[in-house]
């Protein structure tokens, strides 16, 4: 079998590097940049080793392109390009149609089409398909289904091996060949009675973190004003057993997925004209905590921070990657300036970010953590500056929420 993969991000060649265990795999991306790293055996995505990508590309299972008549003759075709907001926060589906006009444009026998990008339910049936069929020069009998992706850059415990697969077909021959597929490199499939539910239940798995990073952010702010530590009392609430589940205060979310993906459900809930306040609610709460974290640490400096030194420690998203995307690091360093702060960032792990380079951990007036990698010196941190706010709960001695 030939598969062809359409986008060559953290999830297509994460998808890229198991499948071509098996299969013949092109991995198709219109980054010309990226498909000459790959061909070399050089991975551009942290969690895919670059060893695997040259084994497979030697193996000759493996080969980049950017130029879309490489994938002609594919059995299966699996898009998993970007699924960002428009500037409106609206669903941007512009990638899925480009992936699509790909497909449409090079494949002259029918296929097995899968969308692992995320989307809102509807989106193979009403959107994939038809855009597909529309712009095919030939009718062709090509199979549709949807296998949301789920994996989770920089963890290792869960992966694409052992973490349980959504799939559903538009027809029971598209989940039976999805299933085979998928079954060669995953070893729990779970088959759902239709694509919208796969579609939805990956927006709702996101939005349940989303609602819940809110809730506990809005929290550390009500412990605060009641003098209490919100850590301890999280601590506290966690000791019991049942009915309850831990999350942790920080800067906000950040990332492809948590940000993104509860807008995409508020989008298709608006158009059926249910309102999806929760949502609405822990994007604010989200959004604003730089705010508040930044408010917090003027009001523990004479009320202003106007002039001061400041440093941002950790300007990834989530500790031990590299992934800027979205990242409250951004936020707070905005405000920090509004606030006229001289403010510079320290993350080794990022190195360099929006065209600056990581300065080194130096002394400042004040510290703020918002990600703290293990490669970061926590005693150094502590003694890099007189003031340290420490927004993960991580660094004792610290202030922080
Ligand atoms: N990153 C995650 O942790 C994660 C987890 C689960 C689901 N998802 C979802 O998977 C999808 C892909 O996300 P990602 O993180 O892999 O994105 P990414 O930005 O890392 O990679 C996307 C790749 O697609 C390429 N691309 C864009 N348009 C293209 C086109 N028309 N043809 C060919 N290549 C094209 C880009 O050059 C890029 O290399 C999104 O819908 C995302 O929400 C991501």
């Amino acid at each position: 079998m030939k598969i062809a993969i359409i986008g060559q991000g953290y999830v297509g060649l994460t998808i890229s590097a198991f499948a071509s265990a098996h299969f013949k795999v092109l991995g198709f991306d219109n980054n010309a940049k990226i498909v000459d790293q790959l061909n070399s055996g050089i991975s551009h995505i942290e969690g895919v080793d670059s060893s695997l990508i040259a084994k497979a590309v030697a193996s000759g299972n493996y080969r980049a392109s950017s130029n879309g008549s490489d994938i002609a003759g594919s059995d299966v075709v699996v898009i998993a390009v970007p699924t960002p907001l428009t500037k409106y926060r609206k669903p941007d589906l512009a990638y899925i149609e480009a992936a699509c006009t790909t497909i449409a444009e090079n494949l002259s026998g029918s296929a097995l089409i899968i969308n692992e990008s995320t989307s809102f339910p509807g989106t193979i049936r009403n959107f994939i398909k038809p855009l597909i069929e529309k712009l095919s020069a030939q009718q062709l009998d090509h199979m549709y289904a949807i296998s949301p992706e789920r994996v989770d850059p920089g963890r290792t415990d869960w992966d694409q091996k052992n973490t349980p697969r959504l799939y559903s077909g538009l027809t029971p021959e598209a989940s039976k060949k999805t299933r085979e597929f998928y079954s060669t490199f995953c070893d729990n499939l779970v088959e759902v009675s239709s694509p919208e539910v796969a579609e939805a239940a990956k927006l709702f798995e996101n939005t349940f973190r989303q609602v819940n990073i809110a809730l506990v952010n809005e929290f550390a702010q009500i412990s605060h004003a009641l003098g209490i530590s919100v850590h301890e009392t999280l601590e506290a609430a966690n000791t019991k057993p049942y009915g309850f589940m831990k999350f942790n205060p920080s800067a906000g979310v950040g990332g492809h997925c948590i940000p993104v993906d509860p807008s995409y459900l508020a989008h298709v809930a608006a158009a059926k004209g249910v309102p999806a306040t929760f949502i609405e609610r822990a994007n604010e709460v989200n959004l604003e905590m730089p705010k508040y974290i930044v408010a917090r640490v003027a009001a523990d400096n004479g009320g202003t921070l106007s002039g001061k030194s400041v440093q941002v420690i950790g300007v990834a998203y989530k500790p031990n990657v590299a992934d800027t995307r979205e990242t409250p690091a951004e936020l707070v360093i905005d405000e920090l300036k509004r606030q006229g702060a001289k403010v510079n960032w320290h993350d080794p792990v990022v190195g360099s970010w929006q065209g600056e380079t990581s300065s080194a951990l130096g002394a400042s007036d004040i510290a703020i953590v918002v990600t703290l990698h293990d490669a970061i010196d926590k005693q150094a941190v502590l003694h890099s500056s007189p003031y340290v706010f420490d927004t993960t709960g991580n660094l004792k001695g610290a202030k922080g929420l």
